[in-house]
């Protein structure tokens, strides 16, 4: 059932491909800064807040993408609570992590 459900979930994200220049990256700084802020530092630089991996060190991980992020974030995992996030969220905030790979 577990895996049905990674299933159903990757299959959606597979689905919105054509929906993947709709990232809003402001929207997922907005996000990030209220569910995430409070253990990864967020900005450019690892900042003092940190208190895990940065989004700039996740960022510049070898062969990350937007795709792992948002999968990531929709589906359960144990490292890290379960955040409410829809799939926007989660995409928008996957685009805002890659933009300091640039
Ligand atoms: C309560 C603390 C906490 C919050 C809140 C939190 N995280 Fe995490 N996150 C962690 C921990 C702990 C890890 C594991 C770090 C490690 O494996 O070195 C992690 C890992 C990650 C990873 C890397 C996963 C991997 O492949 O190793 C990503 C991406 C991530 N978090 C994104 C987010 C985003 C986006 C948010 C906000 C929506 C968020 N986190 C909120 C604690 C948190």
């Amino acid at each position: 059932m577990r895996n049905l459900t990674l299933l159903s979930v990757a299959l959606a994200l597979c689905g919105g491909g054509a929906a993947t220049f709709a990232q809003d990256v402001q929207h997922g700084r907005r996000v990030s800064e209220r569910w995430c802020s409070e253990c990864h530092a967020i900005g450019p630089a690892p900042g003092k807040a940190g208190r895990t991996i940065s989004f700039a060190a996740i960022a510049a991980r070898q062969g990350i993408t937007a795709d792992m992020i948002s999968s990531f974030l929709l589906m359960p995992h144990a490292t890290m609570p379960n955040l409410p996030l829809s799939r926007k969220d989660a995409q928008d905030i996957a685009a805002f992590i890659m933009e300091m790979k640039k």
